[in-house]
């Protein structure tokens, strides 16, 4: 199997915030590399591109082949999940009932793991760090604060989410214009930091994204929902994405999004996972707009790419 170098790093903390026993501050770079199976499957596959508040996101139907779709069921489907995952402390107390997720051993065995589908998930950002010229590297590993932690890499699983859950579950994977806790390396600066606070992929400052991976059971239907909801800043609902197995979404890790409530007939038993990479393509030269160069570059690269326009259900 071909396979993507990944190197490890350690990221420092600038502020107090996450100094916790429980945070984990090693960060994962994929290495620039182009593969031709990822250039090619982005090359062939329709995309879809939308904005909410200028923030983009992507979506990809056709990345995987079938015996790879069928291995993210098996997959995703077999794996552990002991920690469960809330909202907030807030909804704990509310009785929120929450997600399946890994905790620490199990989603560190999974990401160690090498298998031939999510290998495909490693090149294409490898693909993606070599055509932007740019590192591709995870967040920390785990960010924790209190009893909440944030993971870097983590499969949440869920049989159903309640209207409840929706509503106490919306957060931001991150948020760079009110400030980061954590020190993202200047590449084109020698021993420097970015700043604290900056306005996410505007150019010379990184941009953080998350990818995110669904995977279902075999007899999950879209109308089934369950998928991800996004929001304005205004807390207007925008954009609510099916979960279809094997989905890719990449998305500015600073939309405001939370899982969608299920419509589940009361006799079947389904289930759904998304696999989500919080990132950071971190630009090297003080010139460089990550966020619009990736625009660009699909949309030279794939004929297929869709503009989608808002409120929309996909
Ligand atoms: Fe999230």
């Amino acid at each position: 199997m071909e396979k993507t170098s990944i190197r490890r790093s350690m990221a420092v903390l600038t502020s107090d915030y996450y100094a916790t026993p429980k945070t984990s501050l090693m960060t994962f770079h994929f290495e620039p590399e182009r593969f031709n199976t990822s250039y090619n499957r982005l090359k062939e596959g329709a995309v879809s591109h939308g904005t909410i508040e200028g923030k983009d996101f992507y979506i990809w139907d056709q990345f995987f082949q079938e015996n790879e779709r069928d291995e993210l069921r098996d997959l995703f489907g077999n794996a552990h999940y002991s920690r469960f995952s809330y909202g907030s402390p807030e909804s704990i107390e509310q009785g929120q009932k929450p997600a399946k997720s890994m905790n620490n051993a199990e989603r560190w065995a999974f990401f160690a793991k090498s298998s031939p589908a999510l290998e495909e998930l490693n090149k294409l950002f490898s693909t993606f760090a070599h055509e932007m010229d740019a590192d591709l590297m995870t967040l920390p590993w785990e960010l924790c604060h209190g009893i909440t932690g944030s993971p870097s890499v983590i499969a949440n699983y869920h049989e159903e989410v309640t209207k409840e859950s929706l509503h106490l579950g919306k957060h931001q994977d991150c948020s760079p214009s009110t400030g980061i806790h954590f020190g993202i390396p200047k590449l084109y600066a020698e021993n420097e930091l970015h700043g604290r606070q900056f306005e996410n992929g505007t150019s010379g400052n990184p941009w953080m994204i998350s990818m995110m991976l669904y995977s279902t059971s075999s007899n999950f239907l879209p109308e089934y929902k369950m998928g991800t909801v996004f929001f304005d800043s205004k807390d207007e609902l925008k954009l609510q994405v099916a979960c279809n197995h094997a989905r890719l979404i990449l998305f500015e890790g600073d939309i405001h999004h939370s899982a969608d409530a299920s419509e589940i007939p009361p006799d079947t038993k389904v289930w759904r996972t998304s696999y989500v990479f919080k990132l950071i393509m971190n630009p090297k030269r003080a010139n460089q707009n990550l966020k619009q160069d990736f625009q660009k570059w699909l949309t030279s690269l794939s004929p297929n790419v869709t503009e989608l326009s808002l409120p929309l259900f996909v």
